[in-house]
């Protein structure tokens, strides 16, 4: 590591005396990282240092860093038309929602927002609005699951089934519920993996019954739960929950923010297990986060519910200023392009197969108690001792991404989830990575288990 010149130790001075930072302790001993430039899956810091960015930023530059083509379509199209809201419409907001309705296999009406919990809040309000205007007056409850996050504005947060996430914030809004996620790993023993997501997928039910079906009005989840520590579901889970929402006449709200555009080996995580959700929340990966942009995906039967409606309140009375600037759309569409022209989502798929083949050995190591995956989503839990699966010390999870870091390599860990279970390493490099890459990943990793932690 090359040491900070007086350039770069004026820049964290002046860090420190100027920016809040997102979801980071105050600490002038732990300076951050102050990132300069960066091309394909490396950053490089002001002190000239390279690293690999396991973790795509926040799961989010899927095609990588440096793309002129992206740069390119936000350039032309600030010179052409910079904003214009959509209470009327533009060019490239249309052609990108139909890009995305085709992604999403058809039947959809897409609203636009900025950021992963803007996408989240409209689902919610759209969920209730429309359980109201089909004469299901007292439909306005939510079922979310611990571990999940759905993000930090109210709403969101209250959605966000993560205790320590809410501390200090609480009371949130009322009316989300949370159960337990089917966390298959620490199934009771006996209980085969199937059972156990049944069984998982049965207390959304009973919550529904006891709170009374006719208060409950959708059901939110991630295909997969990422940030809460990469909690993967057996099919049937997805199965039996898409079964019990339309039996109980509940919407089905899929969270795409982390899971989608090619993240997870298929276009969007829920394809990966054939259900059609009803409400369908996306950002992170649509820009590959060059600009902000989110989107809510509506069935439109739905959708159509708000259309002509009589009512003087019948439509959906909810304005988002930057949502859909032309810009972020046109910079989307060229994203998705990028996606589908370099067979980047089959690519995560095959990356993620071969990070995991590669670190298939490590469950024989000490602190490694599971090794789970969703396409180039990758989370290794680390426990204190394999037999009762206690986890792994804070500590101990922080020592090994640093000594990553001091390898040049990036990795992440859930953080501030639940108290005791912030012990899973995760893994989410852009689907862009070249082999080499891979390789460096799969390395430095096994090299920092294989050292000093292997005593
Ligand atoms: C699954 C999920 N949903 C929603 C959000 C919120 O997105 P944003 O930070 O863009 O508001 C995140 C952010 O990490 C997320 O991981």
């Amino acid at each position: 590591m090359q040491s900070l010149g007086n350039e770069s130790e004026l820049a964290v001075k002046k860090d420190q005396q100027y920016l809040w930072h997102n979801i980071t302790p105050y600490s002038e001993k732990n300076p951050p990282m102050i990132a300069a430039a960066a091309s394909g899956s490396w950053v490089t810091d002001i002190g000239g240092n390279k690293f690999l960015d396991g973790m795509s930023g926040l799961w989010c530059v899927n095609v990588g860093y440096g793309r002129k083509e992206l740069a390119e379509a936000a350039y032309h199209q600030l010179l052409s038309l910079p904003y214009f809201p959509l209470t009327q419409s533009h060019m490239p907001a249309i052609a990108l929602a139909e890009k995305l309705n085709a992604w999403l296999e058809g039947d959809y009406v897409i609203f636009f927002s900025n950021s992963g919990s803007e996408a989240n809040e409209a689902a919610f309000k759209i969920a209730r609005q429309y359980q109201q205007q089909i004469g299901q007056h007292y439909r306005h409850k939510f079922i979310a699951r611990y571990r999940g996050y759905h993000g930090s504005s109210l709403g969101a947060l209250s959605a966000t089934g993560q205790a320590q996430r809410k501390y200090k914030y609480e009371p949130l809004s009322g009316g989300f519920l949370h159960v337990a996620p089917p966390d298959s790993y620490r199934r009771p023993a006996g209980m085969s993996v199937e059972e156990f997501n049944l069984q998982s997928a049965q207390a959304i039910e009973d919550t529904m019954i006891w709170e009374g079906v006719e208060t409950v009005a959708a059901v939110i989840m991630e295909p997969v739960i990422t940030g809460g520590g990469v909690i993967v579901p057996h099919q049937v889970y997805l199965d039996r929950v898409q079964e019990i929402c339309r039996k109980h006449g509940v919407l089905l709200i899929i969270d795409e923010v982390i899971c989608g555009f090619g993240r997870s080996g298929r276009k969007f995580g829920h394809q990966n297990y054939g259900v059609k959700p009803d409400i369908i929340t996306m950002a992170k990966g649509l820009t590959s986060a060059y600009l902000p942009l989110s989107a809510t995906a509506v069935r439109k039967d739905i959708y159509d519910a708000f259309k002509d409606n009589s009512d003087e309140y019948g439509y959906f009375r909810h304005v988002n200023t930057f949502g859909g600037n032309p810009a972020a759309c046109a910079l989307a569409l060229r994203n998705l392009e990028i996606l589908e022209q370099e067979n980047l989502v089959e690519r995560a798929g095959i990356l993620g197969k071969r990070l995991t083949a590669e670190w298939a050995g490590l469950l024989d190591h000490k602190l490694v108690g599971d090794i789970r995956s969703f396409g180039l989503i990758i989370g290794i839990e680390l426990v204190a001792d394999k037999a009762t699966k206690q986890p792994a010390e804070l500590a101990v999870v922080k020592g090994i991404i640093a000594e990553c870091k001091a390898k040049g390599l990036i990795i992440g860990k859930n953080g501030d989830t639940v108290a005791g279970f912030n012990n899973v390493l995760t893994i989410a490099p852009p689907l862009s990575s070249t082999d080499e890459d891979i390789q460096f990943i799969a390395g430095t990793l096994k090299a920092v288990l294989n050292g000093s932690w292997a005593e």
